[in-house]
């Protein structure tokens, strides 16, 4: 009967007639009698009837609300959390409508709606709905409406995902949250590709927005051997979506195509899939120094930070305008592929006073309750800062202190360790795809 107050709903009648203190046991007592779930009778033929939906956004009725997925969580208690994305001032009430098979009987239960802190002005943020779960029943579904009462049938149904725990058939899953822009920078794409499975991983999830026909080969090349999940993100036909992080007073919605609303959801998606997620773009990679792969060096990170959840790598920009030789690998026919060649880049921009570099992750998702792209924003484990000499993210991009003459760069050849296995590997996608 808890459910009366602020976390859950149910009709507003029965909760009344269930809070009037003499009347509360015998309440219980009849409604245990009857059955304790069924507080709405739906209309005969609505019952759990809404149409399924299949797509990666769904946009409610009020434009104001869009869903991503709902995913069972009971690390706190019975939970649906609905990963979406609202107008932070606009959206206030939501409730959740499961239905209890087999009867169809319906329960609504009121959303708590956080709108992540880290929104950077745009008007639009990644958003978690919490719904408290019926005791009695394991419901497979949900809708989720501004209003507690009406026809159900007529609301899109969402599958709850995680009710089912698949346990860790892989050990790391990166996400690349937003994939945009016509995207067509093939051969550093394939060359990161390379370089994540030569560390550890198993599976790249892509939120794909748009990218060339040549890339689309390539993904498919990915899809096929099974590598790569494209998640479809159509973000932009829903809002109007700013290429930068931050608001600019500009009239769009939301910040980076709504990167952190992907990644929040590709750390729900891989909770219980994969043990380790890491989240970063595609034109950076994990590095290890000491160690010769992922799998060793977080075996070694964890042995040494128990009860860590989260561990946090640095960004350095090795910039795509600085150029080494490459003459002593045999690869010339690469420069008939359009994109970036990573092992031309090997100089590091310098740390600069006074400016911490950010870091990107990998975390345990299961400790993972809310993230954000740098560090996590709510979380059960300790996050820890992983030195240099450990390893650090290889970020091969436009400079950032474009000034600097070559020799004020760092040269590092750890990228270079790897040439032969990355080259032999480039050169056989590329012989399937490109050539
Ligand atoms: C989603 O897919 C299911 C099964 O393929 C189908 O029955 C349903 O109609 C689809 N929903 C929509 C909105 O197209
Ligand atoms: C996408 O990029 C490719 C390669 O750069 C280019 O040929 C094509 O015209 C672009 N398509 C659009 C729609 O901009
Ligand atoms: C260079 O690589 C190509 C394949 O990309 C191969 O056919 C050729 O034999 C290689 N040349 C040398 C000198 O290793
Ligand atoms: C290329 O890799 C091989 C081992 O696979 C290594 O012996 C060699 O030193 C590497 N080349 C460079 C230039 O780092």
């Amino acid at each position: 009967m808890l459910f009366c107050k602020g976390k859950s709903y149910r009709v507003p009648a029965a909760c009344i007639i269930a809070f009037t203190s003499m009347m509360m046991t015998l309440v219980y007592l009849w409604t245990q009698r009857h059955s304790l779930q069924p507080k709405i009778t739906p209309q005969e033929g609505n019952l759990c009837r809404g149409e399924i939906a299949n797509n990666t956004i769904t946009a409610l009725k009020d434009t104001r609300t869009f869903i991503i997925a709902p995913y069972f969580d009971d690390r706190e208690s019975k939970m649906t959390r609905v990963i979406g994305i609202v107008h932070h001032k606009e959206v206030k009430d939501l409730f959740c409508w499961f239905c209890c098979q087999p009867d169809g009987e319906i329960y609504i239960s009121k959303a708590e709606i956080y709108v992540h802190s880290d929104r950077f002005g745009f008007p639009y943020g990644a958003t978690d709905m919490l719904c408290l779960e019926p005791q009695n029943c394991d419901p497979n579904f949900v809708s989720i409406s501004w209003a507690h009462k009406g026809n159900i049938g007529q609301l899109p149904r969402f599958e709850i995902k995680n009710r089912k725990v698949e346990t860790f058939p892989v050990e790391f899953t990166v996400c690349i949250s937003t994939m945009f822009g016509n995207y067509s920078n093939v051969l550093q794409f394939i060359q990161s590709m390379e370089m994540y499975k030569i560390l550890g991983v198993q599976k790249v999830i892509i939120y794909k927005n748009s990218c060339s026909q040549l890339m689309e080969k390539v993904l498919e090349f990915y899809i096929a051997d099974g590598t790569v999940e494209i998640i479809p993100w159509p973000i932009t036909s829903y809002l109007k979506v700013s290429p930068r992080w931050r608001f600019m007073e500009d009239g769009t919605h939301i910040g980076y195509y709504g990167q952190i609303t992907a990644l929040n959801d590709c750390i729900y998606r891989n909770m219980y899939r994969s043990k380790f997620v890491l989240l970063n773009d595609i034109d950076e990679i994990i590095l290890p120094i000491k160690h010769p792969h992922w799998k060793i060096m977080m075996s070694s990170l964890q042995e040494q930070n128990p009860g860590a959840g989260i561990f946090l790598f640095e960004n350095h920009i090795f910039p795509k305008t600085i150029y080494a030789s490459t003459d002593i690998f045999n690869i010339t026919s690469w420069n008939a592929v359009p994109g970036v060649n990573i092992l031309q880049h090997i100089h590091r921009e310098p740390d600069r006073k006074d400016v911490i570099n950010p870091k990107k992750m990998i975390v345990n998702p299961r400790k993972v309750v809310q993230t954000s792209v740098h560090s996590v924003l709510h979380a059960y484990g300790d996050s820890v800062n992983v030195p240099i000499d450990v390893a650090l993210v290889y970020h091969c991009r436009e400079p950032l202190q474009g000034k600097l003459p070559k020799e004020s760069l760092i040269r590092d050849t750890t990228l270079w360790k790897y040439n032969s296995s990355l080259i032999m590997n480039v050169n056989k996608v590329l012989q399937k795809t490109v050539f």
